[in-house]
């Protein structure tokens, strides 16, 4: 079954909206395998943004991604990684449609409350900076 990396910034971390968001996945039917909360080590972010890292935005962005607790989970269902970046909305809140998470709750293209892998191969090297493999949980979703 297909997995995907999602995170949760610390603008939507800090404004709350970690239960909301979660419940639009969960409710979808998305099953959570994984999650970890706390303060990214700079590390991390340099190998997760690191197509990045020569943008003239990311030392802005390392530094607001670092600035706060964030919220990482894995989320496993049918076309899960093409779904979440739907339900996601487009980067730039300003291009994101109402309904959803970026078209409801955000504002700017820095502070844009959450990130998913845009496809299966890049969910598949998050997962694995993320999350050890022991780290995702196997079990058995009553529907
Ligand atoms: P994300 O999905 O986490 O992947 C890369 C991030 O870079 C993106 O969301 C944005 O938050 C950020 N980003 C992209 N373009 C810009 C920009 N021009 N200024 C600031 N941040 C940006």
């Amino acid at each position: 079954m297909e997995r995907t990396f999602v995170m949760i910034k610390p603008d939507g971390v800090q404004r709350g909206l970690v239960g909301e968001i979660l419940s639009r996945f969960e409710n979808k039917g998305f099953k959570l395998v994984a999650g970890k909360f706390g303060v990214l080590a700079e590390s991390i972010v340099d190998k997760h943004y690191e197509e990045h890292l020569a943008k003239p935005f990311y030392p802005g962005m390392k530094a607001y991604i670092t600035s706060g607790p964030v919220f990482r989970f894995v989320l496993e269902g049918e076309n899960v990684v093409a779904t979440v970046r739907k339900m996601n909305g487009a980067t730039n809140p300003t291009e994101a449609n109402p309904g959803t998470i970026r078209g409801d709750y955000a504002l700017s293209i820095g502070k844009n409350v959450i990130h998913a892998a845009d496809s299966p191969e890049s969910a598949a090297r998050e997962i694995g900076i993320h999350f050890t493999p022991a780290e995702l949980v196997s079990y058995t979703k009553i529907d």
